[in-house]
């Protein structure tokens, strides 16, 4: 499809109402610092919040891979799209009125708007459709249905419930033949289904209670149809519509939003009477997930609204539900062990869901449920060991897997060892001589699983290649060039750089202590560095074995020598870049690890580093690019401007 070409007012407009924060909150979860927003970048692996958004200058900007710009970058970079792409669907949200330069191509996108706008109409009028026959004869059964769950009125009215009736072509009849709407755009809103044998449709949703789902702005966009009787499904959807994505939305968050914020707090729980029932019982911070998997788009979409970032999940106990809420708990695991949300997972006694639970008790029970319910990590460990025979050391040995594994996630000293001392008291049993060993025991495994976990991550796999090509290139140089070893150490001293990798370390002790060696015999030559090195190292055949490669006299190596400047300044910059950023990191480690209690003074002080060290990675990048693009080929390269 051709581009449409905006006018550039329309443009101008669209860069006037957008809101960067707005716009990034919907895709990172953002904490507010000082007068800016900071969270992890989207653009490259983030250990820690390096990104930041400033909503004075509409701007975004990575400290750490250096990613910036207004809101349009953001999500062209993003979603790989195209500028006018992104224009045109800003444009729409905050309605700004598109012009294009085409008169052809105004038409084009005008009438997807207007499909976009009908389709909105027809279901807000089959809406109106369902609740009106709610209230008639034919849904008296529904009505009743309703008021034996013991919904009030307004309840009912709240949620625009209604019903949809028996007969296959109902609706049908009513929307195309009364109507006059085109059959097309009705099966495109996803309420009639065309009949297989190819001669017209039917009705998708034939005696079942109808709960409209709303978009954020209140609008019905798709409906859930509840059974009466025991028919499969128990709740038949509306298919997925140019209006209606089940696995991007949250039920009723258009009604909970404003008592979200204002408890700064959510609750998800599982069905759309969960909802409906707690919104009755003046619990109106509730949304539902709708069966679907929750997923981190959902729980970042909550987030926007809860300062505190605080969500509280409540899914069935039963198996499929504490399933649904362990995948749950698995999709924001990563933004709760750095404590960027506070979860919580309630189970509400006797696996009831919280409808059947407000049937038998008054709605300031489920609020203490609520307010009692355990951390998420709490709730996992007691999942570890739940039904679980600790006698039976088979499973007690699983019991032990599951927590190291979840503590050894799990970035605060204090808390693992607040942890580590309750659970092995808990697997101990009372025996107080298992106790002592289990804990030491405990916090060796988790120590393990920390630091396997942490040397995966610790750096990225290209960073280390080039690391480690970048001090083999030194290495070599050294070893077989000796008239360029003054320039080599000259260079390491001005960047004040080390050999990072041990064997490389092993390799530069060896080569000092040779060069330190006073020779014994003057009246022989001395023999070359090369082979001194090599007589040392027969004691050390296991470092040998890692530093084999540098023994061997290659063609890159000859061609290093002969252009020996570059090749040293190029392969120090690497070493250098590498350093910087493994300074920012532990710079923005710091910073985010600052708490309320700490001086101003020290968080500016880690800006300040961490703004050095960017600024020496922009320096070196530029440096590289100018000179040795063809010797060193980074990664990076491209990236950054
Ligand atoms: P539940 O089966 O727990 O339903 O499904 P519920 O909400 O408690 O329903 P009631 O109380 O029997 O009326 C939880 C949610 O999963 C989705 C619905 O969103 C439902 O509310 N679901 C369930 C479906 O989409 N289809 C189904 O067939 C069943
Ligand atoms: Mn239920």
């Amino acid at each position: 499809m051709e581009i449409p070409r905006l006018h550039p007012d329309t443009i101008e407009q669209v860069k006037q109402r957008t809101d960067i924060v707005d716009v990034v909150s919907e895709h990172v979860v953002l904490r507010k610092q000082g007068k800016d927003f900071v969270g992890l970048c989207p653009f490259h692996d983030d250990k820690s919040p390096s990104f930041s958004v400033s909503p004075g200058k509409q701007f975004y900007y990575c400290f750490s891979c250096g990613a910036g710009g207004n809101a349009i970058k953001f999500l062209m970079e993003l979603g790989k799209r195209p500028f006018s792409d992104v224009v045109l669907s800003l444009a729409q949200r905050y309605d700004v009125p598109v012009q294009t330069l085409k008169p052809e191509e105004r038409q084009e996108f005008q009438r997807q708007v207007s499909l976009r706008e009908q389709l909105y109409e027809l279901v807000a009028i089959a809406s109106k459709f369902y609740e009106h026959a709610l209230y008639q004869s034919a849904g008296s059964a529904a009505l009743e249905y309703l008021e034996a769950r013991g919904l009030s009125r307004a309840t009912m009215q709240q949620f625009q419930l209604g019903y949809a009736p028996g007969g296959w072509e109902t609706l049908t009849g009513y929307l195309v033949e009364q109507k006059k709407y085109p059959v097309e755009l009705v099966e495109r809103a996803g309420l009639i289904v065309p009949r297989k044998t190819g001669d017209g449709y039917y009705d998708r949703f034939r005696d079942r209670l109808m709960i409209p789902i709303h978009d954020l702005q209140g609008r019905v966009i798709g409906f859930g149809g509840r059974t009466l009787t025991d028919e499969q499904p128990k709740y038949l959807n509306s298919p997925d519509t140019e209006l209606f994505d089940k696995g991007k939305l949250l039920f009723a968050l258009d009604k909970a939003r404003a008592a979200i914020a204002k408890q700064d707090q959510a609750v998800i729980v599982e069905g759309y009477f969960d909802v409906i029932a707690l919104h009755h019982a003046g619990i109106t911070n509730v949304v539902a997930s709708m069966g679907t998997a929750l997923s981190s788009a959902q729980v970042r979409q909550l987030l926007r609204y809860t300062e505190s970032k605080r969500i509280i999940l409540n899914f069935d106990a039963d198996k499929a539900g504490t399933k649904a809420a362990e995948r749950a708990v698995g999709e924001v695991e990563s933004l709760a062990y750095r404590g960027d949300i506070q979860l919580r997972v309630l189970n509400i006694p006797d696996g009831k869901d919280p409808d059947d639970f407000l049937k038998t008790h008054p709605a300031s029970e489920y609020q203490t449920l609520l307010d009692e319910a355990p951390l998420w990590l709490d709730w996992q460990m007691e999942q570890a060991i739940a039904a679980k025979d600790l006698r039976q050391s088979d499973q007690f040995q699983a019991a032990v897997q599951a927590i190291v594994k979840l503590l050894g996630n799990l970035p605060n000293a204090t808390l693992r060892t607040h942890y580590i001392h309750r659970y092995a008291e808990r697997l101990s049993q009372g025996d107080s001589h298992l106790m002592l060993r289990l804990e030491e025991d405990l916090r060796m495994q988790v120590r393990g699983e920390r630091w396997h976990g942490r040397s995966q991550k610790w750096q990225t796999k290209s960073d280390r290649n080039l690391l480690e090509e970048a001090e083999i290139q030194l290495l070599r140089l050294y070893l077989y060039a000796p008239e360029h070893q003054a320039a080599i150490v000259a260079a390491l001293e001005e960047r004040d750089l080390e050999f990072s990798l041990s064997h490389h370390r092993f390799l530069w002790r060896q080569i000092q202590e040779v060069e330190e060696t006073p020779i014994i015999h003057p009246s022989t030559p001395p023999a070359p560095l090369l082979s001194l090195i090599q007589d040392r190292c027969t004691d050390y055949p296991a470092e040998m074995m890692q530093l084999y490669a540098l023994f061997q006299l290659d063609e890159k190596t000859k061609r290093d020598i002969l252009r020996a400047d570059l090749t040293i300044r190029a392969a120090t910059a690497v070493m250098e870049r590498i350093m910087c950023e493994k300074r920012c990191r532990h710079f923005q480690q710091l910073l985010a690890e600052i708490d309320d209690s700490s001086t101003p003074e020290l968080g500016q002080y880690y800006w300040q580093k961490i703004h050095t060290e960017k600024r020496r990675i922009a320096d070196l990048d530029r440096e590289r690019q100018v000179s040795f693009e063809d010797l060193v080929q980074a990664p990076w390269v491209g990236e950054v401007q």
